[in-house]
């Protein structure tokens, strides 16, 4: 039984083989209508738990459709629904659980939640997003960057804004696929440590830049996300723009990055706060692939964690 708890945690050729099945059932699925079912129905007879203590729009819809494309069940939860809001320990939610579903999906706001679901869980768990990481999106960004331009090992990719749980996914990714990784954003929006030491262990330490023009300079890829994530107060809404409006992705700054670097957002995108709609909607924009990505790779995530 394998959990998909984050990026580091998962070996780098397991990694490698989901991103390749991704792209072949991708492929297989090429010009059918969305509702058809897969060839293969490896799904057939699992049912699926979706739990969600967060909003989503993207995790919620692809992990459903992806689940019933390869012939499975799901079952979506909210978490404020469950007995789980209302006190009952996530041990014992996880153990229930595990005697109805054949897998669960939780997106939540502290790791230790996950960690524990997945501690007394008998049946595997994946990690929709807490405060910390974001690994199915990174699955999506490593296989959208491919697909438009090969290989992503030894490219450089460009992080500007808010040192966030998106980032830290890529942070493990750089270290698991390969790629260099510089941050740009102000000192106090810095990563955390733990996952810088990550990618510098597997020998990719990540570049920190202040200036976002430097960074950008021969950029690849550049990414950016929400200046204020689910888990942040609104009261920090404010504060956080002052400090981040510099690291803004727009035309000016995409003009330092190679002429063909591509950008991504995870999205939701608040337009024209973290990037501008010109480059949103711009021809180094892939931020649609990357969330129809999201259904093909979580699919062969859910694959490798049932061993179907
Ligand atoms: N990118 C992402 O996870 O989107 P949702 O919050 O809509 O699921
Ligand atoms: N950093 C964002 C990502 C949303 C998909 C958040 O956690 O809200």
């Amino acid at each position: 039984m394998n959990h998909f708890l984050d990026i580091h945690k998962t070996d780098p050729a397991d990694l490698r083989a989901m991103i390749d099945a991704a792209r072949g059932m991708k492929d297989a699925r090429d010009g059918k209508p969305k509702g058809t079912r897969d060839a293969e129905q490896p799904l057939a007879g699992h049912m699926v738990a979706l739990i969600f203590e967060k909003p989503s729009t993207r995790t919620r819809v692809s992990f459903d459709v992806g689940v019933r494309q390869m012939g499975g069940e799901t079952l979506v939860l909210s978490g404020a629904d469950m007995q789980l809001g209302h006190g009952e320990t996530i041990a014992d939610t996880a153990r229930v659980l595990s005697r109805y579903v054949d897998l669960i999906m939780i997106r939540t706001f502290e790791e230790q939640t996950l960690l524990e679901m997945a501690e007394h869980a008998t049946v595997p768990v994946i990690n929709g997003l807490t405060n910390r990481t974001h690994p199915c999106q990174i699955m999506a960004d490593v296989m959208t960057y491919e697909e438009h331009h090969g290989p992503i090992a030894g490219k450089k990719v460009v992080w500007s804004g808010d040192g966030n749980n998106v980032f830290a996914s890529f942070a493990h990714a750089a270290g698991q696929f390969g790629f260099d990784l510089t941050f740009t954003g102000p000192e106090t929006l810095d990563p955390e440590r733990a996952v810088l030491d990550f990618a510098a262990a597997k020998g990719h330490p990540v570049t920190i830049e202040r200036n976002p023009q430097k960074a950008v300079e021969g950029a690849d890829l550049v990414v950016t996300d929400t200046w204020v994530s689910m888990h942040d107060p609104q009261s920090a809404r404010e504060r956080r723009h002052n400090q981040l409006r510099g690291y803004q992705v727009n035309d000016d700054l995409m003009s330092h990055a190679r002429p063909d670097a591509l950008f991504m957002h995870c999205l939701p995108a608040h337009r024209d706060d973290e990037a501008t709609s010109a480059v949103m909607d711009g021809p180094h924009s892939v931020i649609f692939d990357e969330a129809e990505n999201r259904l093909h790779a979580q699919k062969a995530i859910m694959r490798w964690c049932l061993g179907v």
